[in-house]
Order: structure tokens, then C-alpha cells, then sequence
């Protein structure tokens, strides 16, 4: 695994974007995996920047998104499909058509986990898999307990995380108690991983993802299994650290 670490957010969101304009640049019809929540946001503000300067074309870009509510229409405001318009795909050349973000409102939300898979799949698998990791150890909605080969399928959240997004929504009832989540095991098919952490409270998950035994207890332990990881981190979430990563 290569571990850069780095001085603070905006160069965690340079490097990134650096990286993944290498591949892309390489590779046209480039299939991107993309997170949500406030890790990637400097990584995304950089991407904007690139396309913006005309150093980086997503007109074939391809993208998959980690996870999506169920029951949120990609017009509300707390789904991740509006977040990823709003913080990316509204500000480049990307052709929305092309760009996917599991859909909470699908009838039957188990067959279309399974037609995301496929999807995936049709188009060749994902180059580069975009992740943040949770202070628990997650990876997109893969809690601790998540089969390390889990594929894309309907979770039940945590109580204390639809207590924490309650706060969001006018009313308890409308929190919405499931998701749709890419597994572990989809996951790890991708040819490459860049996951990317900032901020004291990921200290600990980081340490025990990079240096702790593969448990599903730490979800983010299974990138060890990955030999094509590169994970970005700003030194305020590496202090837990013991090896000699990048140093
Ligand atoms: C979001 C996702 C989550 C977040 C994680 C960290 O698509 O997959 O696993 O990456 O919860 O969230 P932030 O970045 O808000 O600290």
C-alpha cells in the first residue's frame, strides 16, 4: 500500500486529483467511483478546478457513486445524488447520463442493487475507486459486521446514525432508516482505490485500517487485501500511526 501523507486538506484534494488525472488522462471512457460526505469535497473543488482550466476532459467519463438513501428522491436535498450535482457534476463537462448514483426511490430496491452490479460490469469495472473512511472504520455504508465480500445490497443504518441525520430532516419519520450500499467485496474489484482522510477523529479507524488485523470489525482493514491502494492522509489523522508510511 502506498500511504502519502500530507500537510493539510487542499493538498490531500491536489494530490488526489493528480493521481486520478494521470489515469484518466491515459484511459478515455474512464470509469470513476465516487464518494460522498465532506472528505472528497477538496478533492472534488480540484477536479472542478483542472476541468475549469481546460487541463482535464470528463466528456467520457463514466461514473458510479458508493451509496444513496433509500426513499430520497434525487431532488431532496440531503440525497447524494444532488450532493454529487452540486459539488461536482453541475461545475464539468461530465454527461450526466453517464454518471451513477445507486437510486433510492427504485420499486424494488433489492433487484436494482443487482442491476448495479451489472451495470458496473458492462462498462468494464471501476478504474479508480474515490473512498472516505468513517471514525468507526466504514467504508460507504459497509458498518462494522460488513461481510469483507459483500456486494451492492440494502442496509439497515445504525441507530446512532439516523439519530445523527436527524438533525437534517423536519420530521423523525422521514430519516431515512435504509441505504443502498456498494459492498466490500465490489469494492475491492476496482483496479485502483484512493481513499482519503483528514481530521483528528479519523486518527484512530486509520491506524487500525493500516496496521490492525483484516476484521470486519474495521471495514477499511479489508483494503489491505488490494494491491493497488493509495491512501491520502493529512497528518492530523495519521498521529496513530507506528510504521514508517511515507516518511
Ligand atoms: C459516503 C461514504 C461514507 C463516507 C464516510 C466519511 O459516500 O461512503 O463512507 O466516506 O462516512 O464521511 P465524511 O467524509 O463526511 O467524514
Amino acid at each position: 500500500m502506498q500511504v502519502i501523507i500530507v500537510g493539510d486538506k487542499e493538498e490531500m484534494g491536489r494530490r488526489a486529483a493528480a493521481l486520478i488525472a494521470e489515469q484518466m488522462r491515459r484511459k478515455p471512457h474512464f470509469v470513476l467511483g465516487l464518494a460522498t460526505g465532506s472528505t472528497p469535497l477538496p478533492l472534488y473543488q480540484e477536479l472542478v478546478r483542472l476541468n475549469k482550466a481546460g487541463e482535464l476532459d470528463f466528456s467520457t467519463t463514466i461514473t458510479f457513486n458508493l451509496d444513496e438513501y433509500v426513499g430520497l428522491p434525487p431532488t431532496h436535498d440531503q440525497s447524494y445524488r444532488r450532493f454529487m450535482n452540486v459539488n461536482l457534476f453541475d461545475h464539468i463537462n461530465i454527461n450526466k447520463a453517464a454518471t451513477h448514483v445507486p437510486d433510492g426511490m427504485a420499486a424494488d430496491p433489492e433487484a436494482f442493487c443487482e442491476a448495479y452490479e451489472a451495470m458496473i460490469d458492462d462498462v468494464g469495472g471501476i478504474d479508480c475507486q474515490v473512498l472516505g473512511i468513517g471514525s468507526n472504520g466504514h467504508i460507504a455504508f459497509n458498518e462494522p459486521g460488513s461481510s469483507l465480500a459483500s456486494r451492492t445490497r440494502v442496509v439497515g443504518l445504525t441507530e446512532s446514525t439516523i439519530k445523527d441525520n436527524s438533525r437534517f430532516f423536519a420530521r423523525m419519520e422521514d430519516v431515512p432508516t435504509r441505504a443502498i450500499s456498494m459492498g466490500i467485496g465490489t469494492i475491492l474489484e476496482a483496479e485502483r482505490i484512493v481513499m482519503l482522510a483528514y481530521g483528528a477523529n479519523k486518527a484512530e479507524a486509520v491506524a487500525k485500517a493500516l496496521e490492525g488485523p483484516v476484521t470486519v470489525s474495521v471495514p477499511a482493514s479489508a483494503l489491505q487485501m488490494h494491491d493497488q491502494v493509495a491512501w491520502i492522509v493529512v497528518a492530523d489523522a495519521a498521529t496513530k500511526l507506528r510504521l514508517e508510511w511515507g516518511r
